[in-house]
């Protein structure tokens, strides 16, 4: 079925099923490129009293991850529990609320938790019959054996294979917690509680995480997850397009992969706009054009979370212009962060593609970079581990700001990226199983 030919709900329906920029993935038909994450799970899984450590930077994709293999490793007769951190979670408001999620899932079969009552399951019936709730039952939970008691009640009554998600364990603040949830995921070992948790959290290193508490989770599965490779980037956008009967060109494909500097958030974003565009569209879409691409790139910027746009109004909106080109020529590194003269190379790339400026000498450029660590300036940037170097204090920030650049037709690609793009370009293209004419209907042919 063309794209013209669904109505507006039947096509709202059906772009939410194959692009989600604003909620995690859930199952494996939708997760690109995380097959090997995913199979280090499984075998972690496996063991006895092991649990996974899920961590990387903000929206490369971890909640994904983990309610993927949470759905994977739940056993069919129940979902998985899932809790979210804050920064007051302490392990007893974590252990009640699993309990709480527990109850409310056999909540239908109030007779099982009677009959394991009967067998010693008295704080899931407590909390059952009294309807208290998951803070009146944190405030009876005293020290690690309640703890423990109330998940070995939870593992027996949730399911036959039960998973617990706990999502962004670095939000909480007490340092203490972190060492007791520690001791009761060992003590959950030791004693072969059949309970499974995955655990996820923001930063870019273990220590930027846990610090001193590193050693804490040891018996832990840890997966740090990278950004998405070029592949997966692709895959998302192609797969989308061609739920719809669209072929997008290869060149690009590559461009809106780069732009989105392997965050899929981006991925699912640009092209969530793209398949608005082309279903509102006058003339039959059958395949994306550079114009389509350009329209998609600048709906989505009106579409970024006000979190990551914040920063960036405030990096620009300064009294002089030059501000804007100096902050895209920040966003051409990969990934560990570049030295002014690197930036300032890049500059000089920037500058002749805009007509009617004057480019800033090295000294005026440097002072504008080092005001970019100010809050007044959106505090964007911060000094890097390496002298003389400086990176993103958020990373997700770069795709955003190589998409302001595009917007405005400044391509900014680094050379690493060059090389990447090149070979890429050399080999064919990807169809993933559909090919089209990349010839629209109507257009003649010599
Ligand atoms: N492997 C993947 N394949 C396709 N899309 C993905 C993948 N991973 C994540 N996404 C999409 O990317 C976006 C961000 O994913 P997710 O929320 O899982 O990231 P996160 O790392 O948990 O982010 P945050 O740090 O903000 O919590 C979502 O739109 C999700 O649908
Ligand atoms: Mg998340």
């Amino acid at each position: 079925m063309a794209i013209f030919e669904y109505t507006k709900s039947e096509f709202a329906e059906k772009l939410h099923k194959v692009v989600s920029p604003n909620g995690p993935i859930i199952s494996c038909e939708h997760l690109v490129g995380r097959q090997d994450q995913l199979d280090r799970i499984e075998k972690a899984l496996y063991s006895p009293g092991r649990n996974i450590f899920i961590y990387g930077e903000r929206g490369v994709g971890k909640t994904s991850l983990a309610a993927t293999a949470a759905n994977l490793w739940q056993s069919s007769d129940s979902d998985y529990i899932d809790i979210s951190c804050a920064p007051d979670t302490t392990v007893k408001s974590l252990v009640a609320n699993i309990a709480s999620q527990a109850v409310k899932a056999t909540w239908m079969t109030e007779s099982k938790i009677t009959e394991q009552a009967n067998i010693g399951c008295k704080w899931l019936s407590y909390s059952l019959k009294s309807e208290v709730s998951s803070t009146d039952l944190a405030s009876k939970i005293h020290g690690l054996s309640d703890a423990l008691e109330i998940l070995k009640e939870v593992a027996s009554i949730h399911s036959s294979s039960p998973v617990v998600v706990v999502d962004e364990v670095d939000r909480i603040e007490d340092e203490g917690e972190v060492d007791l949830l520690a001791d009761l995921l060992k003590q959950l070992g030791d004693k072969r509680v059949k309970l499974k948790f995955i655990f996820t959290g923001v930063g870019s290193t273990l220590h930027e995480i846990l610090g001193a508490h590193r050693s804490a989770i040891r018996q832990l599965e840890t997966i740090e997850l990278p950004r998405l490779s070029w592949n997966a980037r692709w895959e998302i956008a192609i797969n989308a397009l061609k739920a719809f009967n669209i072929d997008i060109p290869k060149e690009i494909y590559i461009r809106l992969a780069a732009v989105s500097d392997g965050y899929p958030y981006y991925v699912h974003l640009i092209v969530e706009r793209l398949l608005w565009h082309l279903f509102e569209k006058e003339e039959e879409a059958i395949v994306v054009s550079w114009d389509d691409y350009y329209k998609a790139l600048d709906d989505a910027i009106f579409g970024i979370e006000a979190e990551l746009n914040r920063p960036y109004q405030l990096a620009v909106n300064q009294r002089e212009r030059a501000y804007e080109h100096v902050v895209w020529s920040t966003c051409a590194d990969e990934w560990q962060g570049a030295s002014l003269q690197e930036m300032y190379s890049q500059y000089k790339n920037i500058v002749p593609q805009i007509d009617g400026v004057d480019e800033l000498p090295y000294e005026k450029y440097t002072s504008r970079i080092r005001n970019l660590l100010k809050d007044s300036h959106g505090a964007i940037l911060k000094k890097g581990k390496k002298k003389g170097y400086y990176e993103y204090r958020e990373k997700v920030l770069r795709g955003y700001i190589r998409m302001q650049a595009e917007a405005n037709r400044v391509e900014i690609i680094s050379q690493e990226a060059k090389v990447e793009i090149q070979s890429y370009m050399r080999a064919p293209a990807k169809n993933l199983g559909y090919h089209k004419s990349v010839i629209p209907k109507g257009v003649k042919q010599n």
